[in-house]
């Protein structure tokens, strides 16, 4: 028998595969459709401590190799997703969920956790520290000493599972500033990555940007961004100390784009651009293949590959 079962804070996952924050997860139709699917949970849209519509549309456009978004965080406040999943940890209570979060600054942080530390959830917490797409605001995680300062505060005042959402770095040095700074945390793991932040997709026919926020720069994700989703989680894989896991997003559309975030030392993987484009029976198809290539290489469980990406000494 072939699982991919998997463990992230001390829970385990029936699949290791998952949404990523911001594809099928806005509402509770769409939060359904996971909970349905063969994914072994799912993470809510990041939320804020107010419902917010978003920026104006369009602001979303599926492009031949992937995607390019400017949401600008549409959701419906902290509550709206507390109360849905406080929901199906009655319906189904053996399952672990994710809830994504983000606030502007540090004290929106601090009353975000306040809430969920007063609600009865029971799952992990993302923060979601690179958002890149809300006019005037930078993304969290390029800003070092901003991301030590929240984590210092974060630790003081949530005691629950809790990891972050980071952009993707691209320089050596960055991989080893953030990774010395993490490791001074509690983190149950870090997610790597958001989206590369501000590309820039262009229609040459109507010389246009192709989406409206920010005139035309937006958050870019699918098959563009899987070296460097790959790099990051194989970097953070080799420089955090082993109590904090990795989740793996960028660019999966096939089942040999999971185990490569495997071997490259995720424990979970999460689906993006693929899964807004295929829908949740992705689940179903990304595990299937999973399996038949774990099942031509011998292995029958992750733990049998995970991390043991080979170097070329
Ligand atoms: O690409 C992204 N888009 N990353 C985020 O963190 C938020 C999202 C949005 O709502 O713009």
């Amino acid at each position: 028998m072939i699982s991919t079962k998997t463990t992230l804070a001390g829970f385990e996952f029936d699949n290791c595969l998952m949404n990523a924050a911001g594809v099928y997860c806005y509402d509770a139709a769409e939060l359904d459709q996971m909970q349905a699917s063969k994914a072994g949970t799912f993470v809510t849209k990041s939320a804020t401590l107010q419902a917010r519509t978003g920026n104006p549309e369009p602001r979303y456009l599926a492009t031949p190799l992937g995607s390019i978004n400017s949401m600008g965080l549409p959701n419906h406040g902290l509550p709206y997703y507390l109360d849905y999943v406080s929901q199906q940890q009655i319906a189904v209570p053996n399952k672990i969920y994710f809830q994504s979060i983000t606030g502007f600054n540090i004290d929106e942080d601090e009353q975000l956790l306040a809430q969920i530390t007063a609600s009865d959830f029971k799952g992990i917490v993302e923060l979601n520290l690179s958002c890149p797409n809300v006019p005037g605001k930078p993304q969290t995680g390029y800003d070092f000493e901003t991301v030590e300062r929240i984590l210092t505060r974060v630790f003081e005042v949530y005691q629950g599972p809790l990891g972050i959402k980071l952009p993707p770095y691209f320089d050596i040095v960055h991989f080893d500033q953030m990774a010395a700074i993490l490791n001074q945390f509690p983190l149950a793991f870090v997610n790597c990555v958001n989206s590369i932040g501000n590309g820039l997709f262009i229609d040459a026919a109507t010389e246009t940007v192709t989406i409206k926020p920010k005139n035309g720069f937006g958050g870019i994700g699918g098959d563009y961004l899987k070296p460097t989703a790959l790099a990051n989680v194989h970097a953070f894989y080799q420089r955090l100390k082993p109590e904090i896991q990795i989740i793996g997003t960028g660019g999966v559309k096939s089942g040999q784009d999971v185990f490569e975030h495997l071997l490259c030392g995720a424990s979970m993987v999460q689906v993006g651009t693929a899964l807004q484009k295929e829908g949740p029976l992705i689940f179903d198809r990304l595990t299937a293949e999973l399996k038949t290539i774990m099942q031509q290489k011998g292995y029958t469980q992750i733990a049998d590959f995970q991390g043991q990406l080979k170097h070329l000494d």
